[in-house]
């Protein structure tokens, strides 16, 4: 098995939180691990815990529309969640999940070593950007934060229940399109 196959059965089998007695599965990601690119949501939601797979519910189809829009595909990048299983209710991950579930993205970041990274939402940018991230602020703009560049764009979710922020994010994804063509080798676009 390769290092990635490996991590992804053990993080598949974690039982270091409480939230291993409540999912029905973990959510380890899905796309390329070789990929440029990594989107990181906050954790997988009912639809997302039911399949397995990160962003495949309403968010998730506002998300590839995204993705389309500047001539990306799910294929061609990894989408992943900073918390690996469903909260119950959909509640906001607690500290000690958090601080539990860290080391799997650690683990994912250290083997895929992506050049840029996309963080989906405000809790997601908290963790990796810097910790009083705003989003109302900062989203779109990149740091340059060990060797990768990193932004944040508003999250689908927060997308769909507030439409007006749709043209300032169209805005960010130029601006992701544009650090593509500067820095990723492998990233086809569509256009
Ligand atoms: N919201 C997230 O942050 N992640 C998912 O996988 C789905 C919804």
């Amino acid at each position: 098995m390769s290092g990635w196959d490996t991590l992804r059965q053990e993080c598949l089998d974690c039982r270091r939180c409480g939230l291993a007695d409540t999912r029905t599965q973990v959510v380890f990601g899905v796309g390329d691990p070789q990929a440029e690119v990594l989107f990181i949501g906050e954790a997988p939601g009912a639809r997302e815990d039911e399949q397995g797979e990160p962003f495949v519910g309403r968010a998730g189809k506002l998300l590839d529309d995204m993705l389309a829009m500047i001539g990306l595909s799910r294929e061609h990048i990894y989408i992943t969640n900073s918390v690996k299983c469903r909260p119950p209710e959909n509640r906001d991950p607690l500290p000690e999940e958090k601080a539990a579930c860290a080391p799997w993205l650690q683990q994912q970041l250290a083997q895929m070593q992506p050049k840029i990274m996309v963080c989906l939402g405000r809790i997601s940018a908290n963790e990796l950007i810097h910790e009083d991230f705003k989003i109302s602020q900062e989203h779109g703009q990149f740091f340059h934060k060990d060797g990768v560049e990193m932004m944040a764009l508003y999250h689908p979710a927060a997308l769909l229940r507030s439409p007006g922020k749709k043209p300032e994010t169209f805005e960010d994804l130029k601006a992701l399109r544009a650090k593509i063509l500067e820095l990723c080798t492998h990233t086809p676009l569509a256009f």
